[in-house]
């Protein structure tokens, strides 16, 4: 298990977080049953968290994707999202709720909002992440769904990545420092 051996420890196993999803699948129905609802997820980091919870929402929703992020191969944001108002899912009037695996910086779902009202011209946009990270954020943002809440430190698994790489891990857990290190030095990222 080469990958588990990168890891220094475990948070999340997979029975804990499917666990949660019902929790918070259940509530997501509840507040959105008789409404018009998207889902957009945010790629790529939001896609394992999109099949697994998304299976246990019982009413009908559309489903749409689309790229944004404010990571640029290291653990750390970069502070500028990358999202093509050309990518924009068609919301116009509905309901969304925008899905995401993690809320860092708050960037992130503070961009994808924003164009959602403003250019998309949803009705009402909720958001839902997996995790939280507890610190302080440049932009007052909030997720109105949260899985758990951790520490400020760099995680993967469960969709989440580091150098495009552990997004298949059915787990959450914390690198070990030597395995980024090593990387960033391969790639020359600061
Ligand atoms: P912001 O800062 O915009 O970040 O809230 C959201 C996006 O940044 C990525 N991110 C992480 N990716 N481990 C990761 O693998 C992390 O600890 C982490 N923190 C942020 C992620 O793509 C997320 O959508």
């Amino acid at each position: 298990m080469w990958m588990r051996d990168d890891l220094e420890r475990i948070l999340f196993h997979e029975t804990t977080i499917l666990a949660r999803l019902d929790e918070l699948a259940e509530q997501i129905t509840r507040d959105h049953l008789g409404k018009d609802l998207s889902v957009v997820v945010i790629l790529h980091g939001g896609m394992v968290l999109m099949a697994d919870l998304l299976r246990r929402v019982h009413m009908p929703l559309l489903i749409e994707t689309l790229t944004a992020s404010s990571y640029h191969g290291g653990t750390a944001s970069k502070g500028v999202v990358d999202l093509r108002e050309e990518g924009l899912p068609d919301v116009r009037g509905r309901h969304v709720l925008i899905l995401d695996d993690i809320l860092d910086t708050g960037l992130t779902l503070a961009t994808v909002k924003k164009q959602l009202i403003e250019s998309g011209g949803a009705e009402g946009v909720r958001t839902c992440v997996l995790l939280r990270k507890k610190k302080e954020r440049p932009v007052r943002v909030g997720a109105d769904y949260v899985g758990f809440e951790i520490g400020d430190e760099f995680v993967v698994g469960y969709g989440l990545d580091f150098a495009g790489r552990y997004r298949n891990l059915p787990f959450i857990g914390v690198l070990k420092e030597d395995v980024i290190r090593g990387e960033l030095a391969e790639k020359g990222v600061e």
